[in-house]
């Protein structure tokens, strides 16, 4: 038996098995089986009313999830499906619960990795042919991109991890809102805004300034290091990497310039210089970051323009979200 068809079973038996995908490795059920949605919350300690993506194989699935769909969702399917865009729509009435948070919509994406494209498509023989999947880490922490991420993270509670290789978009998807009219990017990711209001010739609106807990990833503390993480404006960064020397801290420091200084004190990771590159860096270099063992973890805020828009939004939530977790906000 190959391994996507042992996979499929495994998921048809109310199993968990982590799939590779495009943006971060996921967590996979059978979306369609309450009992398998459920052994997702427990193995990552998330929050029962945190709602849940449904992963889709084919466009043509997309009835049998969401209902009222608006002509934005198929032009936006059709534009970037499979990819890195995730539609909130209003909800079939069959869909579980346990994936909704028992909300009346439903978050859809079908993915872009040959691996997580055919367990969609062997699961389809031998169940619903949806999974849905969160991000594979613990609740909080940071997102996998990496089989051996995974691995670290959740270890024992998955039946099965795919190792699809790194994931190559290395952040998480672009959630857009269909569901209440006007469309709402109420997560930022590799598909921009602006990208979104040209396809559908329509404004897209950003996430209020205080998002409502029922996007989990909207919660500060979220995608964090256990150690300190602050960012600091390129013209501070040295400033700032000398006073915490000065203080007697170790400090690792991710720049955009190759180290300009040699201290035992300093350990210095030269980020890449575009948007996509960092994005497919940056849960990897984070983990890095934080196994190093300092006191601190200094990062060069990234430019403020659109494309730079994901990784500033993850970046600002590692910061918020880092520290010890008896530091942290019980979020
Ligand atoms: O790229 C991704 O989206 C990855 C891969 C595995 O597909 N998945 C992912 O899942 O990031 P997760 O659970 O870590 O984040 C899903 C986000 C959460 O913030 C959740 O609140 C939001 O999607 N979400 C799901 N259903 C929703 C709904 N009906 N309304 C509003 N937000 C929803
Ligand atoms: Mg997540």
């Amino acid at each position: 038996m190959s391994e996507i068809q042992q996979a499929a079973e495994l998921l048809a038996a109310g199993a968990l098995v982590a799939m590779p995908t495009e943006t971060v490795y996921g967590l996979a059920a059978d979306a369609s089986n309450p009992a398998a949605v459920a052994k997702i919350f427990a193995a990552k300690g998330r929050p029962a009313d945190h709602p849940l993506i449904v992963h889709i194989g084919n466009i043509a699935q997309l009835e049998q999830w969401a209902r009222d769909i608006p002509p934005a969702a198929h032009a936006l399917a059709e534009k970037y499906w499979p990819g890195p865009l995730t539609l909130i729509l209003k909800r079939q009435p069959n869909v579980p619960d346990a994936v909704t948070g028992g909300q009346d919509t439903v978050g859809i994406r079908m993915p872009n990795h040959p691996l997580a494209l055919a367990l969609l498509n062997e699961f389809a023989k031998h169940g619903s042919g949806a999974v849905a999947a969160p991000s594979a880490n613990k609740f909080g922490r940071i997102s996998p991109t990496k089989a051996a991420h995974v691995k670290s993270d959740l270890g024992d509670a998955v039946a099965m991890i795919l190792d699809g290789g790194e994931s190559e978009v290395g952040i998480e998807s672009t959630i857009v809102d269909l569901s209440r009219g006007n469309p709402v990017v109420l997560r930022p990711g590799a598909i921009t805004a602006e990208e979104i209001e040209t396809t559908l010739g329509a404004h897209a609106e950003m996430p209020p300034a205080t998002p409502a807990p029922r996007v989990s990833g909207a919660l500060a503390a979220h995608y964090a290091p256990r150690t300190p993480l602050q960012l600091i404006a390129s013209d501070e960064l040295l400033k700032q990497v000398d006073a915490c020397v000065f203080k007697g801290q170790t400090i690792a420091v991710l720049g955009f310039s190759v180290s300009p200084l040699r201290h035992p004190a300093v350990l210095w990771f030269a980020a890449a210089h575009s948007a996509p590159h960092y994005a497919h860096d940056l849960y990897a270099n984070l983990r890095l970051l934080d196994a190093a063992g300092v006191d601190l973890i200094l990062v060069e805020r990234p430019p403020e323009d659109p494309e730079w828009r994901a990784v500033a939004d993850r970046l600002g939530r590692a910061a918020v979200g880092s520290g010890a977790d008896d530091e942290r906000e019980a979020t």
